[in-house]
């Protein structure tokens, strides 16, 4: 019998290990869970380490503690294995900016272009898509695109601008945003700066261009991550989603990490859609065997070339 509600008080942790056991399931989980989820998964990390530990497990069934489109991703690589992801709901805005239809028009109006997209899309994206690319290989990948190859960067606009800058290409972008990361208010960072004038700032690619050419280093989650642990200085502002904190004070619990704060006074700088995961759903997820990734096999086949294309280029 499928249950959707626990009416008793039950010890999660202790359950969904149980779950693991006789399910042979695998826990994946990004860095902006709550930290429960972090803490109890086998495995965290930023989308590309998430992709690629999901290209190469060996459990049955893989649960996905992160939003809709990294869960298509591990589907996609393992089109036989049952994929859970404990909210359906867990979306993403950048793949909502774009879809597919849009896109394929879209590319449509540029015959001549070679499409880069990044992974938070959706797979009927992925499948018009020539490349995937994630925050922290996007730059080496178009670094390998030979000079005269017109490129469609899609679908954020502010990692586009970003990896514009970086690289040197003249990309045409899709005007895409993510509403965590453009949701920070640099009036409140300049006087934070005010109060840790050795704070260093560090930031997601996916934040404004203004935030961006302020701060100290920019990088993908795990880059961010292994950015604090090696850096001397002892506090950061950290201008990402603020799950990433809780493995940074794991890593450094010596140093001060402040979140960058958003404009209004909300918890905007947490994904609400990420946050939509919770331990309930995640053991209900495990004992119903679903809500699960259900992907359409032609869209399987073309989603997987420009994925497989990444995963051999970074
Ligand atoms: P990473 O590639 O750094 O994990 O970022 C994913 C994401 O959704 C950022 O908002
Ligand atoms: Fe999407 Fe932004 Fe949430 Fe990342 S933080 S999953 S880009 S909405």
């Amino acid at each position: 019998m499928l249950d959707f509600k626990v009416e008793e008080k039950i010890d999660f942790e202790t359950e969904i290990k149980k779950l693991k056991k006789e399910i042979n399931a695998v826990i994946l989980a990004h860095y902006y869970q709550e930290s429960e989820i972090q803490d109890i998964a086998d495995f965290v990390g930023d989308s590309l380490e998430l992709a690629k530990t999901a290209k190469k497990t060996s459990a049955d069934v893989i649960v996905f503690a992160g939003v809709h489109f990294m869960a298509e991703t591990a589907k996609i690589l393992n089109p036989h294995k049952l994929v859970l992801l404990p909210d359906l709901d867990a979306g993403c805005s950048l793949a909502d900016s774009c879809p597919a239809p849009l896109f394929k028009n879209f590319r449509e109006h540029h015959p001549d272009h070679i499409a880069i997209t990044y992974i938070n899309c959706t797979a009927a994206v992925k499948a018009l898509s020539d490349i995937i690319c994630t925050s922290s290989n996007a730059e080496s990948l178009i670094k390998q695109i030979p000079s005269g190859q017109p490129i469609i960067f899609a679908p954020d606009r502010n990692l586009g601008k970003y990896l514009i800058k970086k690289t040197g290409r003249d990309m045409l972008l899709w005007d895409g945003t993510c509403i965590v990361h453009e949701t920070f208010s640099e009036k409140k960072i300049i006087e934070l700066k005010l109060v840790h004038p050795t704070a260093k700032l560090i930031a997601h690619p996916e934040c404004e261009d203004s935030l961006l050419s302020r701060a100290d280093f920019i990088g993908s989650t795990s880059k961010l991550l292994r950015y604090v642990q090696e850096d001397n200085s002892t506090e950061f502002i950290v201008a990402t989603e603020s799950g990433i904190i809780h493995q940074m004070k794991k890593a450094a619990p010596e140093k001060l990490f402040i979140p960058a704060p958003p404009d209004k006074n909300c918890s905007c700088n947490d994904c609400p859609f990420m946050k939509l995961n919770t331990m309930e759903k995640l053991y209900l997820c495990m004992k119903n065997k679903q809500p699960e990734i259900k992907l359409d096999s032609e869209v399987i086949a073309k989603a997987l070339k420009p994925i497989e294309r990444m995963l051999a280029m970074s």
